[in-house]
């Protein structure tokens, strides 16, 4: 049990108001519905490790559209669905007709006719917020160029598993105020960690997202800080987590981001000011020499692999939460 929601009725409150619900950003939930997730995160996980059958969603359809590449995204919810007892297409958008030009209203329309529920990788945010508008399915974020929520729960779920609590944990992202940038400091403040951000002049996270996150940490008592200063946010930190300094679509920024972002390589050096058992995340795929050092990804306070495996496990609970009956 993660921690506070133990009352039943409390726990059926929350089952109702998450079924139907699209899955878009972190903030739309509150920290009791996110920590209810993680919870059902750790069961389905535990059971998948006893070899226990939970076909929760027996003949149940995922469609699953991508614009964007995927490894991870991809093979853990088409294999979440298939330990959930349900089935998974895979849509690439160069295939369907939404890459040809089909609008966005008419595909989500058609597919909500077919499938139970959809995850879309995109581009701008506000094109899974209007696909989640006209679709009459839950509708769930496998990453859009401003969030990455499903990321996020696994990264929480991750933490909880290392840390055994969130109490008292400082977090830290080192790098681009991106997707990660933003759902990590949504998904933190929710759950009450304090979280500094280092990223070089003129790639900070989106303001509009620290201040609703600062509306949320004053309710759960967390801390955001937002710094250039990269040795200033590992300062004590419990966790530190990066990203890739180029994201999916902006590959011609490469070499002149290669440049802006050397000072923010997460490295032996840089990792000294933070607490001894800091325990390191990256979403991947990673650039060993770039944003980390293979001593820093590849050493042991790295948590890479657990992380990506628990896309898996978080995925499931999104899944059963939004799709079961
Ligand atoms: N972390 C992540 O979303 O990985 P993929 O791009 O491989 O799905
Ligand atoms: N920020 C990265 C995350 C990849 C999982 C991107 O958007 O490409």
């Amino acid at each position: 049990m993660v921690q506070s929601v133990q009352v039943q009725d409390e726990k059926e409150a929350i089952r109702t108001a998450l079924k139907k619900k699209d899955f878009l950003t972190l903030d739309e939930f509150d920290s009791k519905e996110l920590l209810y997730m993680l919870d059902e995160a750790m069961q389905l996980k535990q059971m998948q490790k006893a070899g226990k059958p939970h076909p929760f969603l027996n003949g149940k359809v995922l469609g699953m559209i991508f614009e964007k590449s995927s490894t991870r995204t991809r093979v853990s919810f088409e294999v979440g669905m298939l330990q959930l007892g349900g089935n998974a297409i895979f849509l690439s958008s160069k295939d369907i007709q939404l890459g040809r030009g089909e609008s966005v209203y008419d595909t989500a329309n058609v597919l909500s006719r077919y499938v139970d529920g959809i995850m879309i990788r995109t581009f701008e945010h506000s094109k899974i917020v209007e696909f989640a508008e006209a679709a009459s399915v839950p509708v769930i974020n496998g990453l859009t160029n401003e969030h990455h929520p499903t990321q996020v729960l696994a990264d929480l779920l991750t933490i909880f598993e290392h840390k055994g609590s969130f109490e008292n944990l400082k977090i830290c992202y080192i790098g681009d105020g991106n997707n990660m940038a933003h759902s990590l400091i949504e998904g933190a403040v929710k759950v009450g960690m304090d979280i500094s951000i280092a990223s070089p002049k003129g790639y900070a996270p989106d303001d509009s997202i620290v201040q609703q996150a600062k509306k949320v940490a004053l309710q759960t008592g967390a801390n955001i800080h937002i710094l250039e200063n990269p040795i200033e946010a590992v300062s004590g930190a419990d966790v530190i987590v990066t990203d890739v300094w180029a994201s999916m679509g902006q590959e011609e920024e490469q070499q002149k981001r290669m440049e802006i972002f050397k000072p923010y390589q997460v490295n032996a050096e840089l990792c000294k000011y933070a607490k001894e058992d800091f325990i390191f995340l990256h979403c991947l795929p990673a650039h060993r020499g770039e944003e980390v050092t293979a001593e820093i990804i590849d050493g042991k306070h790295s948590v890479v692999f657990d992380e990506a495996e628990n896309r898996l496990h978080a995925q499931k609970a999104i899944l059963k939460l939004l799709m079961k009956n």
